[in-house]
């Protein structure tokens, strides 16, 4: 599908700021909730490795990280293709001919990596019968709040935020994509323990890149020379991610994704969200995440 026809299916509408509709009281794309019973019986295979993360935790930097680690860091070959190519994102469901998630992800030789945002709850179940690796990247509530935000203004593939303020609400209500934000995080968590499940934080990969780099290279079971591990840290790091078109997703047209309204690789730093809130806001948003994430053994850092 070249992206000229992209272009013309998002001009005659048929996913500018797309319809929603609930999956087992989950906000979905209507396209995403049509296709359900498709997407849960999804089958997974053992060798399969999932990155699991609530949207805008870092996914694609935990994309871009573990392509490296897998072709024993040779950036040319992880520039074969955009992010979206080289790890099927299970759910994304789009009109077709446009290629899905499904699509891609059954199209795609083993060992295969793919890309979810899917709360626990809503994960197909071939995933935990073909017991496979998961890494779950978590970012904290008000960082991602923000990112989601500026990304759901400059993507048209996802609803409009509407004004700063109600998209407050609409996140403390998990009335965005994939729900609430709360229950995802501790959704995962809970399950962390009972299956192949790595759980990372942003907010350490950010403060100290190359010790989560080896947290994933022991969980993939791979070893790589001091050498390239430096060439990881440094390929996947937010300067040179931001001008790698394939990892950056300045390829899709900007009638898609407007880089000009806010770009994909837009600050890449805990503590941006101080930059948003009023002391108001913030203080309401912590009165209510106490509330919702009481007697919570998971822990978030604000700020590094
Ligand atoms: P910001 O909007 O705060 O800048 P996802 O890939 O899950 O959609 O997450 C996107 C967020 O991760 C964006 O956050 C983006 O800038 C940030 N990001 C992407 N690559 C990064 C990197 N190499 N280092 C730090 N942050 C990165």
């Amino acid at each position: 599908m070249s992206l000229e026809k992209m272009e013309d299916l998002q001009l005659e509408g048929k996913y500018l700021q797309p319809e929603t509709k609930e999956v087992n009281g989950i906000l979905m794309t209507k396209l995403i909730s049509d296709k359900w019973d498709q997407i849960w019986s999804f089958q997974a295979k053992p060798d399969d490795l999932l990155i699991a993360t609530y949207a805008k935790a870092g996914t694609t930097w935990t994309q871009e990280i573990v392509d490296m680690i897998q072709h024993d860091g040779d950036e040319l070959k992880c520039q074969r293709a955009n992010t979206y190519d080289r790890h099927p994102f299970i759910e994304w469901t789009l009109p077709p001919p446009l290629k899905s998630g499904l699509d891609l992800a059954n199209a795609m030789p083993s060992p295969r990596t793919l890309k979810t945002h899917l709360p626990v709850q809503l994960l197909p179940p071939s995933f935990w019968k073909e017991n496979c690796k998961i890494i779950y990247v978590a970012r904290n509530a008000k960082d991602c709040l923000v990112s989601y935000y500026h990304f759901s203004r400059m993507n048209k593939m996802v609803p409009d935020p509407g004004t700063w303020e109600e998209y407050i609400e609409a996140f403390k209500a998990g009335k965005v994509l994939w729900g609430s934000w709360y229950d995802h995080v501790q959704g995962w968590w809970d399950q962390k323990d009972k299956h192949r499940i790595l759980y990372l934080f942003y907010e350490d990969m950010k403060e100290d890149p190359k010790r989560e780099i080896r947290k994933i290279l022991k969980f993939l079971e791979k070893e790589v020379t001091e050498e390239v591990l430096d060439k990881i840290v440094y390929h996947t790091s937010f300067q040179v991610m931001k001008h790698n078109p394939m990892a950056n997703y300045t390829t899709l047209p900007s009638s898609i994704m407007d880089h000009s309204i806010s770009p994909f690789m837009r600050k890449g730093m805990p503590g941006d969200w101080k930059n948003h809130f009023t002391v108001a806001q913030s203080e309401a948003f912590d009165k209510d995440y106490r509330k919702k994430m009481a007697g919570s053994t998971l822990t978030f850092r604000t700020e590094v």
